[in-house]
């Protein structure tokens, strides 16, 4: 049997990072990570030290940029150790990859690029031409991007972006749990990817829990014993239904996004020990889910220009729209009970 409360004491000691690698992993699912572009390099390193020190997994860290080639791309997919391959067998080989991939602007590589990344985080498998790339049960992608709130939403396929279950802002005053341990603040050019691997394999002195695969299963069995009521169910379509006819909203609120909806309702009422749904828990998973689909209007877009309203009215209305604000705003209007 599971104890629930067991899991709320896990997560609470786990930084925000922490949570979202948590839940990719017992949701089957994967996170899109967004932070300031001077950070992208820190926040890197610090997913690499979460997954090496808080899950035990195996991960890399791939720079991405326009120029990546789809070779590039598959081989950094390895572990380090299983790069070099003989080439006697003439049957296509099975390379196994790493447990989690950590790719650092990632919304720069060609579309076709984001597409085989598409097709690995859906079948868990990528032909190329030196063999077939089989990814674990539970391979978590995390595109990592640098936005700031107000931008508009990085340039990922719009396939690639509906796939992944949630995304995360990562605020730099929310710190990091290993590299400020570690040895304070880091320098983004002083350490390489090579020194933090090194790094990881000195203990963290401070207690931190250990996320197993043990852990990750029991998260996964509470959320699918979650009970959602009339009442939530109702609040759910609502949000969603808001959001398609916000008339900031231009699209992304997909039948997809609205199915991850009600998953990651459950897997975040399971993450707070519970087995049914609140409001709030909700209105949470609904930042978490919809923040990196929805696509902003611009004034262009915008109906009410057909029926003679003033572009430049529609304009100071619309100019204020970020995916956070429609979300404060959806989630304003009055929630059950
Ligand atoms: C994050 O970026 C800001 C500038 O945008 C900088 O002031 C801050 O020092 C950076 N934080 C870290 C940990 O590098
Ligand atoms: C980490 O994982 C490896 C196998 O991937 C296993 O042998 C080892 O015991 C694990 N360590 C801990 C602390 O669970």
């Amino acid at each position: 049997m599971n104890d629930p409360t067991q899991i709320r004491s896990v997560a609470q000691e786990l930084s925000d990072l922490e949570v979202a690698i948590l839940l990719c992993r017992a949701a089957h699912g994967h996170c899109r990570i967004d932070t300031a572009r001077d950070n992208i390099s820190d926040v890197a390193k610090e997913l690499a030290l979460i997954c090496s020190n808080t899950f035990n997994l195996s991960y890399n860290i791939l720079d991405c940029s326009a120029d990546t080639t789809f070779d590039e791309f598959c081989v950094e997919l390895l572990p380090s150790i299983a790069r070099r391959r003989s080439q006697s067998t003439k049957v296509a080989p099975e390379l196994p990859i790493v447990d989690v991939v950590i790719a650092t602007n990632f919304n720069y590589v060609d579309e076709r690029i984001q597409l085989q990344a598409l097709e690995l985080m859906r079948s868990k498998k990528l032909v190329a031409q030196d063999g077939i790339y089989v990814a674990p049960e539970r391979f978590v992608f995390l595109p990592l991007v640098a936005t700031a709130s107000s931008d508009a939403q990085p340039k990922l396929n719009r396939h690639l972006n509906d796939h992944l279950i949630i995304s995360h802002y990562h605020d730099t005053e929310d710190g990091y749990v290993y590299l400020e341990d570690a040895n304070g603040w880091i320098s983004d050019d002083q350490i390489s990817a090579s020194s933090v691997v090194r790094k990881s394999d000195i203990p963290i002195p401070r207690e931190h829990p250990l996320v197993d695969q043990a852990a990750v299963e029991k998260l996964e069995e509470a959320a699918n014993a979650v009970i959602v009521n009339a009442d939530l169910i109702r609040y759910h379509q609502d949000i969603v239904v808001f959001l398609r006819l916000s008339r900031a909203v231009a699209g992304g609120i997909s039948s997809r996004s609205n199915i991850l909806f009600m998953k990651l309702s459950k897997f975040l009422a399971a993450l707070h020990g519970i087995d049914f749904l609140t409001p709030s828990i909700v209105a949470l998973a609904a930042k978490k889910v919809f923040r990196h689909r929805i696509v902003v209007a611009t004034t262009e877009d915008d109906r009410s220009l057909q029926y003679g309203s003033d572009p430049a009215v529609v304009a100071q209305i619309l100019a204020h729209a970020n995916p956070d604000t429609i979300l404060e705003s959806v989630l304003a209007l009055e929630a059950p009970l």
